[in-house]
């Protein structure tokens, strides 16, 4: 999964002069993150020229806290590839007025030509970003509350610290208006989101399912994440 994922990536930062991608976050990509750190180390894709933008990050969390997707990034991805400090973009979930950071990351990505391609993982609720089930599905960059299950399932990383209530998040309506999406899934607990994202109805229930209204979305899932896809 992260080694298609990785070739796709190359491709389309090699197809571009100013390649414009979307990141996620999560266990999901710390593989695909390796593969692009390689690809990297043998000049095979330079990060001088691209833009990024991350999906969500945590409301309230300093960008050096272990659990930070701020953090995630700089340790997954940036600290190996020399990308200029400009060129990277993660909502500030500490800023002193969310609304306007909000605001000002979707002129951000505009003012950037707009997303090229976009990385999605995705929640067992079938969330994407940080968008809940219920988000409608031209939303835009807000502050999100987060659901009781997901707070249970990053529960883990948190350890003795509470885990965050809010973050800031890409809307589905803002993830929509990239010109392609790769969405990655691995194992058996993504395998009922992956199969309702595919085969479900398009309902604001499952924010993943609004991906069926692009015209250029593909999944990059492993084994267990099909279990629930019809052998073809
Ligand atoms: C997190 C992130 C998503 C991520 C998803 C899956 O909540 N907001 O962007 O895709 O949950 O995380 P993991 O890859 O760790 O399963």
């Amino acid at each position: 999964m992260s080694d298609k994922a990785a070739k796709k990536a190359e491709k389309s930062i090699n197809n571009s002069s100013k390649p414009v991608l979307g990141l996620a976050t999560g266990k999901t990509f710390t593989g695909f993150y390796k593969k692009l750190v390689e690809k990297h180390n043998k000049k095979k894709i330079s990060f001088s020229n691209i833009t990024t933008f991350n999906l969500d990050e945590y409301v309230g969390l300093p960008s050096d806290h272990p659990e930070s997707f701020h953090y995630y990034m700089e340790n997954n991805l940036f600290k190996d590839v020399k990308i200029p400090n400009q060129n990277y973009h993660i909502p500030n979930g500490t800023a002193g007025n969310l609304k306007k950071e909000c605001e000002e990351y979707e002129i951000k990505i505009k003012n950037a030509g707009g997303i090229n391609t976009q990385f999605l993982g995705i929640g067992e609720n079938g969330h994407i970003g940080y968008n809940e089930p219920g988000s409608p599905h031209d939303s835009r960059t807000r502050v999100v509350k987060l659901t009781e299950e997901t707070q249970k399932n990053k529960k883990e990383y948190f350890e003795s610290r509470k885990v965050p209530e809010k973050a800031i998040t890409m809307g589905i309506g803002t993830i929509l208006e990239a010109d392609q999406i790769f969405l990655l899934a691995s194992g058996e607990e993504k395998a009922e989101a992956v199969k309702k994202t595919v085969e479900g109805p398009i309902t604001k229930d499952i924010p993943s399912s609004a991906l069926q209204k692009h015209d250029n979305c593909t999944l990059i899932i492993d084994e267990e994440a099909s279990t629930y896809l019809p052998k073809t």
